[in-house]
């Protein structure tokens, strides 16, 4: 059973708690009414809560990183990173969730705390690495001695979920390390410092980028570098092959990287389900560049040998809110996307490019997810209303110039999967009659 989404709304429980419950969290103490009894299980559930503190401010402070630094490299490490943050903290809350907790507030020492009020204005994407390389190996640690101080029997779900992050800690350290070769020094997630601190949401972060950095490589220009005229033209010229997938590594799945690390940092008062589901996103989004890359390459291109446009950020930009925001990138442009991606995928399998068939059957699957992820909290913040929704979209295409159609013939399954309200697709298959297929 998975918590509900108000299990993880730390901001308004931050904002709203009285300073009995804030005392609670602090000193967990077992009191007359607690329902916990041992000082020993206390420990134990507050050693997780610090996990989970450490693993979200870290999510927060890698997404502002990702926007504002150059290397594509170094972006798509940290879209990785954020994933394996984001599936740490997934488990490690239902933990807290069945750890008889009514709700919580992720709490650290405030000596703790202070490693990241020092790193708010790191830039050097070496230095960025070296103090996520000391919190990983910290982390680490303190798993280590959970894990030889807990009971694997009593508490076998807490120990397998511990192990298994342990394990891949360490591939995560090789990968960091990579970027940094001496330490960091910080202070432990073990401090024995007295004074301890709730996260709330409303911590000091790094500076959010108005515009995503770009190595000196790669040159900005408003003009399309795309020449193909159909997916049959694409297949059939590498050189306009090559252009696409520079294209879509650079201009789509690292923008929709930095578009979704935005809203992780802008909206940091969403509750943590909707920071998990942008983070799921950018590791989607860092494979999807991965892959992209490996087109690039073995097309005999590389990266920097075409410019780039920002077109899918400065769209994205036009939404004054999250709601807005959503509906421009995950629920119209990447809902339209869908459907043309399969018709790509298609293309690739009768030129015989089996390798790319494969991975575009694995790179749709996950946009279905992006766009469920999309329509899913755009219908939480309406409240579930279909005509707000139906005015939002309405709203989000005129702000990016476009009508309310698609790209291609309507894919009803496609659609249903990934969370449309039937009423809407009915709408935009009428539009699609009257304007014609929108020209992305
Ligand atoms: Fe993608
Ligand atoms: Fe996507």
């Amino acid at each position: 059973m998975k918590p509900d989404i108000a299990f993880g709304d730390f901001f308004n429980f931050a904002a709203t708690a009285n300073s009995q419950e804030i005392l609670e969290l602090i000193y967990s103490k077992p009191h007359k009414e607690s329902l916990i009894k041992s000082k020993n299980f206390l420990k134990f559930k507050n050693l997780i809560s610090s996990y989970i503190y450490s693993l979200l401010r870290t999510m927060e402070f890698e997404s502002c990183w990702l926007i504002s630094c150059k290397s594509i490299d170094f972006k798509i490490l940290l879209g990785e990173k954020i994933g394996f943050d984001a599936r740490c903290l997934d488990a490690l809350h239902s933990r807290m969730f069945e750890k008889l907790a009514f709700r919580y507030l992720p709490i650290a020492s405030v000596a703790y705390s202070k490693n990241f009020a020092n790193s708010v204005n790191l830039q050097d994407e070496h230095e960025i690495a070296l103090f996520l390389s000391s919190l990983s190996q910290d982390l680490y640690e303190n798993i280590q001695s959970y894990l030889t101080d807990a009971d694997p029997t009593a508490d076998e779900p807490t120990y397998i979920t511990l192990t298994n992050i342990k394990c891949e800690l360490v591939s995560q350290l090789e990968k960091l390390k990579e970027w940094s070769r001496k330490d960091f020094p910080i202070e432990s997630l073990s401090s024995t410092s007295e004074d301890i601190c709730c996260y709330s949401g409303s911590e000091e972060i790094p500076a959010i980028a108005n515009f995503p950095g770009k190595s000196s490589n790669l040159s900005f220009s408003e003009a399309s570098i795309v020449t193909h005229k159909s997916y049959a033209d694409l297949m059939s010229d590498n050189e306009k092959l090559r252009r696409f997938s520079h294209y879509v590594y650079i201009d789509v799945e690292v923008a929709a990287m930095e578009v979704c690390a935005k809203n992780i940092v802008s909206y940091k008062q969403m509750p943590l389900d909707f920071k998990l589901d942008m983070a799921r996103q950018i590791w989607d989004e860092a494979r999807h560049a991965v892959i992209m890359r490996r087109l690039l390459e073995k097309l005999g291109g590389k990266e920097g040998d075409y410019t780039y446009s920002a077109k899918v950020w400065k769209k994205c930009e036009k939404g004054s809110n999250v709601t807005e925001r959503l509906a421009i990138q995950q629920a119209f442009q990447e809902g339209n996307a869908l459907e043309s991606n399969f018709l790509l995928t298609e293309a690739f399998r009768n030129a015989d490019n089996g390798e790319m068939t494969k991975c575009m059957d694995f790179i749709n699957a996950d946009e279905a997810v992006h766009v469920k992820i999309g329509n899913f909290w755009m219908k939480y913040l309406l409240d579930g209303n279909t005509d707000a929704y139906q005015a939002t979209m309405e709203k989000a295409a005129s702000l990016i110039n476009a009508t309310l159609s698609s790209n291609v013939e309507i894919n009803r399954v496609a659609r249903r999967i990934s969370g449309f309200p039937d009423a809407f697709v009915d709408v935009i298959e009428e539009n699609n009659k009257v304007y014609g297929y929108r020209k992305s």
